[in-house]
């Protein structure tokens, strides 16, 4: 994304170094990237902070937990009534995750359920949850979507991170390499069905990677079959 890089380092010139006896978020980061864990980016998490006080959720749901490291931020975001409940499937992650929780101190109100979030989804209770961040498998979001509805309050939150996959989602069809074209088709089916569904509203906003953020306006929202809105790509 356009400026991304040098935001990126601009806002953590702003940060300032932790708090004495504060968390270790910028060393669990820093693990984090020297690892290969993908965790959220900082001007992600300070977007995420500002939409956590203004909608003041009570219980957050999260697709993709991998170490942790967002759901720990968005505890600290939030006041100590709030719950967070985060899907995660990959074994070693889940163990690192669990270790994270267990030496934080939100660790009551964060709850990890193993397993794929494809199946896992459905097993949750219809709309109990008014925020819901999204951040797993690009390709699996479409699917992931009318269970993601089911369970969203109406008036709920659904933010999607990485929708513009660093601009790539932007290309023409043809700029696309051929081993990308399907996460590609289906993040832009995605996001036209964020877009064009009656009872979503959604603003898509360069920042990160590309996040996608949807009010749930009605109870009930019918979905377009997948592909039914693809313009030929
Ligand atoms: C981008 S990382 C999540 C980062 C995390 N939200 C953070 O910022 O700290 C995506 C995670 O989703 C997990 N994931 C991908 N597909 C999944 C699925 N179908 N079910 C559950 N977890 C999945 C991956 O294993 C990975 O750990």
């Amino acid at each position: 994304m356009i400026y991304s890089d040098r935001l990126r380092t601009f806002l953590h010139t702003l940060e300032g170094p932790a708090a004495e006896g504060e968390f270790p978020f910028d060393r669990l980061r820093l693990q984090a990237q020297e690892n290969g864990v993908p965790v959220i980016r900082l001007e992600m998490e300070q977007f995420l902070q500002v939409l956590l006080e203004l909608k003041r959720p009570e219980h957050i749901l999260e697709v993709g937990t991998a170490i942790g490291y967002s759901a720990m931020r968005m505890a600290s975001f939030t006041s100590s009534d709030v719950k967070i409940t985060t899907i995660e499937n990959y074994e070693p992650r889940i163990e690192e995750a669990q270790r994270n929780f267990a030496s934080c101190p939100w660790n009551e109100r964060i709850s990890l359920i193993r397993g794929d979030a494809a199946e896992v989804l459905g097993t949750l209770e219809r709309s109990a949850y008014d925020f819901i961040f999204m951040d797993a498998a690009k390709a699996q979001y479409i699917h992931f979507l009318p269970d993601v509805l089911r369970v969203l309050k109406t008036g709920g939150l659904l933010i999607s991170d990485n929708v513009l996959q660093d601009g790539v989602i932007l290309e023409s069809h043809y700029a696309v390499e051929r081993r990308d074209r399907t996460i590609y088709r289906r993040m832009r089916d995605y996001l036209r069905v964020l877009c064009r569904t009656e009872g979503l509203t959604t603003s898509v906003i360069p920042i990160g990677d590309g996040a996608a953020v949807t009010i749930k306006e009605q109870d009930t929202v019918e979905i377009p079959a997948e592909g039914s809105l693809s313009q030929g790509e």
